[in-house]
This record gives structure tokens, C-alpha cells and sequence, in this order.
């Protein structure tokens, strides 16, 4: 096949916004993926027996407050009027999240004012106050008072990190919200939704340009096939958004990720947990949280089947090679050796890399938009003139 303009490897949202930026700009583009579908992380489909639209790789939720970025995919989707909200299973009741005046009031027992719950908890914090905590367990109670934090941070945290949080270091939280309100409105941006037809729609919208070439099950590293790197690189801009250690071969090491299980269970009822999202803060359930997906989309209740309902438990661990790789873990050691990666990147002739695997970083999708907007007026455009 004719060489095109630019490569994008990778059809995530990254690489589907720089290749449609490309084509809107009059290039030719070859988009390729190792999967068998666009999309990357944000993929969904249909599930016929329920008529839930299911996240494949998590839960997907879209909200920003960038205007740029709001106006850009509202170009290939109109949003639902969806509004995120999480619920957490502790003791065998269940509370809204984030600890708000809400989880306070039942959690206590009492009916505290804003101004009353505030200094109960500044009380309660006071144990560890003015002191260095040196790992989360201590940072926990320090921030919020161990009360809550151990309801309902301590176990959830250690089964997100299959570690215990005395030996977890304090610079994973920054801070823990409390709100001294009942707002349980999850997301505080501007604009939130779910794309009215699905994701994958949304996205296929977005590449629906006769300049643009897709090839799936497509590995930038199968030699065999013709969109490889070495047939590739210093021939033709490539925009390539899989792992910076794979590229290079993980000449300097690996990155350290950790990825997510997921248990699908399905159950002959119409709605399982009465929410999209269930967590579970304790140590007796093995898993996270708890996923029901037809509950993201109420208003196509019509549609979806009355009787049966799909869920599915999420169970986090450290990611090994093979395993999707999902959060970054960013130790200090991986932060060092990223730059390294970061700076051979650098060199690398006419390539751009991108998005959350090319710079080892978890962004939420309107975030990785936005890096991809700016690349491509930066980066891609100069090396396509
Ligand atoms: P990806 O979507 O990962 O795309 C990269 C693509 O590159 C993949 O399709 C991969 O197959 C392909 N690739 C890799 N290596 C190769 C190769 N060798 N050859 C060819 N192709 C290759 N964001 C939100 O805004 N809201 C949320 O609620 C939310 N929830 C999330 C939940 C989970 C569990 C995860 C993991 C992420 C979540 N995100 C959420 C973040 C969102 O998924 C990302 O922002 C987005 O998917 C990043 O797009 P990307 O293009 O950078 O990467
Ligand atoms: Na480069």
C-alpha cells in the first residue's frame, strides 16, 4: 500500500484525535492497533442479553471543564444527562461517597452541622497533627481522622494496592475530600455525560474520513507485517502511543503499571445494585468495587432487558508483561527512569510519542484530548508540511 502521510500507532483517543486533526488538515493517515477494535481503553459494546453497553476495559465516565476540548467531541457525539455518583458498602450498610456530611451523619449516628462535622473531624485528624507521616496509613488519619479513614480509605486503598498501607508511602494521597454538604455529585467540572450512542460510535465518528486508514490486530513490532517500526521510522512521521519502554526495547528497564481484573456476573433481576458503581471499603470482599453497567444508562431503560442485569467486580493487582497496563505505579524509581525513556524519545527521528502508555501518565480522556490537540498543532503539524 501507498505510503501515507503520517503513521499513528495506536487508536486510542489520543492517536483518533491527532489522526482526525491530520485528515481535517488535508493528510493522508494509517492509524494501526494490536487490537481487533478502535478506541483503545475507552472501547465499549452492546451487550445483547441485557442491553447494557459495557466499558471493556473499566468504567468510563467523560467530564471536563475545558472548553476546547468540550467543543471538540461534541463535534462527533452529543452527551446524555447522565451524573456520576458512587456508593460504598462498609459494615454491612451502605453510605454515599465522597465522605460527605451525608456519610458523616449516618456513619456517626448524628445530625451535625457543616460547621459541627468540620470540627469533629479536625478533632479526630488531630491525633497525627503537625507530625511527617511516612506512610499512607499514618497521611490517612492525619488528613481525615482515623475514624473514617479506616472505615472507609484503609481497607479499600490496600486492596487497590494489594499492599498494606503501613508499607504503602504517604505521597500516594495528596488529599482525601471531605465535603461538609450533601452534595454527592461525584464529578465538580463544567460538563459531564456519556455519549448518547456508546463510545465506540463517538469514535468512529472521529476517524470517518475517507484520508483515513485503519488496520487492526496491526503490532507496530511484527516485522512481518508492512506498518512496522523499522520499515517505518525515519520514513514517515509516526505518532505512536503504546508503552515508551516497549518501543525502546526496554533497553533501560520496565515501567512498573498495575492493571485490573474483571469478574462478570450476571444475575436474573433488572437492576442488581441500584447504582452504577458499588465500592466495597472492607477487607472481607476481595474486590474494589462493582460495575452495573446498564445503570449508566437509564434513559435507554426501554431497551434494555427488565429481567437480567450485568455486572462486574473489579479486582486490582500489579500488572506483569501480557497484563493491560492501567495506572502507572510512579514510584520515584520509575518517575527517574522515565525520564530516561523520555529523552531517547526525544531523538527518536519523526516520531511523536503520545498519550498514557508514550508518557507513562494516567490521563482521563478530555485530559488526553487535550495533549493530543496540542501535539498535533506542535509536534505533528511541522513534520507534515
Ligand atoms: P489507550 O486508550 O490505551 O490507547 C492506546 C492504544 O495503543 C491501544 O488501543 C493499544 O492497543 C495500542 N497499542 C499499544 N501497543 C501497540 C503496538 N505495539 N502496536 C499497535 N498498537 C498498539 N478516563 C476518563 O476520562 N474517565 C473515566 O472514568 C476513566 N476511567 C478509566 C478506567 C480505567 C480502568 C482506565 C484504565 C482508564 C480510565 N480512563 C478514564 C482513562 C482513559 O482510558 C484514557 O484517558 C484513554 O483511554 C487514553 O487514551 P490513549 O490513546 O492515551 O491510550
Ligand atoms: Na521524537
Amino acid at each position: 500500500s501507498r505510503m501515507p502521510d503520517l503513521v499513528v500507532v495506536g487508536a486510542g483517543l489520543f492517536g483518533l484525535t491527532v489522526a482526525q486533526q491530520a485528515a481535517e488538515n488535508g493528510h493522508t493517515v494509517r492509524i494501526i492497533d494490536v487490537r481487533g477494535h478502535i478506541g483503545g481503553n475507552a472501547y465499549s459494546y452492546m451487550d445483547m442479553e441485557t442491553g447494557a453497553e459495557i466499558h471493556q476495559y473499566g468504567a468510563h465516565l467523560f467530564h471536563t471543564s475545558n472548553k476546547r476540548v468540550w467543543d471538540y467531541v461534541n463535534r462527533f457525539t452529543t452527551f446524555t444527562h447522565y451524573e456520576h455518583r458512587v456508593y460504598t458498602t462498609h459494615d454491612g450498610e451502605v453510605y454515599p461517597l465522597p465522605i460527605n456530611l451525608g456519610t458523616i451523619n449516618q456513619f456517626f449516628h448524628a445530625h451535625y452541622t457543616p460547621e459541627q462535622a468540620r470540627r469533629l473531624v479536625e478533632e479526630q485528624a488531630g491525633e497525627l497533627a503537625g507530625t511527617d507521616p511516612q506512610n499512607l496509613n499514618d497521611k490517612g488519619i492525619q488528613l481525615i481522622g482515623r475514624p473514617l479513614y479506616e472505615a472507609f480509605i484503609k481497607h479499600y486503598t490496600a486492596k487497590q494496592w494489594q499492599t498494606a498501607p503501613e508499607e504503602l508511602p504517604a505521597s500516594i494521597i495528596k488529599r482525601l475530600p471531605v465535603r461538609f454538604n450533601y452534595d454527592n455529585h461525584y464529578f465538580q467540572d463544567t460538563w459531564e455525560g456519556l455519549p448518547t450512542d456508546g463510545y465506540t460510535n463517538w469514535m468512529e465518528r472521529m476517524i470517518a474520513d475517507p484520508k483515513i486508514e485503519v488496520s487492526l490486530g496491526t503490532d507496530f513490532f511484527d516485522e512481518s507485517q508492512p506498518w512496522n517500526k523499522s520499515a517505518l521510522v525515519g520514513r514517515v512521521p509516526v505518532v505512536y502511543t503504546g508503552p515508551v519502554d516497549r518501543y525502546f526495547d526496554y533497553a533501560l528497564g520496565e515501567l512498573k503499571w498495575r492493571t485490573v481484573e474483571f469478574k462478570e456476573r450476571r444475575y436474573d433481576e433488572g437492576d442488581h445494585l441500584g447504582c452504577a458503581v458499588m465500592n466495597f471499603a472492607d477487607a472481607d470482599v476481595p474486590y474494589t468495587r462493582a460495575i452495573e453497567f446498564k445503570n449508566f444508562n437509564p434513559e435507554r431503560s426501554g431497551h434494555q432487558n427488565p429481567g437480567k442485569t450485568v455486572v462486574w467486580e473489579e479486582y486490582s493487582r500489579a500488572a506483569s508483561r501480557g497484563d493491560e497496563p492501567y495506572y502507572p505505579v510512579n514510584t520515584d524509581a520509575d518517575r527517574r527512569l522515565y525520564q530516561h525513556y523520555a529523552a531517547k524519545a526525544q531523538d527518536e527521528p519523526q516520531v511523536v510519542f503520545g498519550g498514557r502508555l508514550g508518557t507513562y501518565a494516567y490521563y482521563d480522556m478530555h485530559q488526553v484530548i487535550n495533549s493530543a490537540l496540542i501535539a498535533y498543532d506542535k509536534q505533528v503539524a511541522p513534520l507534515l508540511s
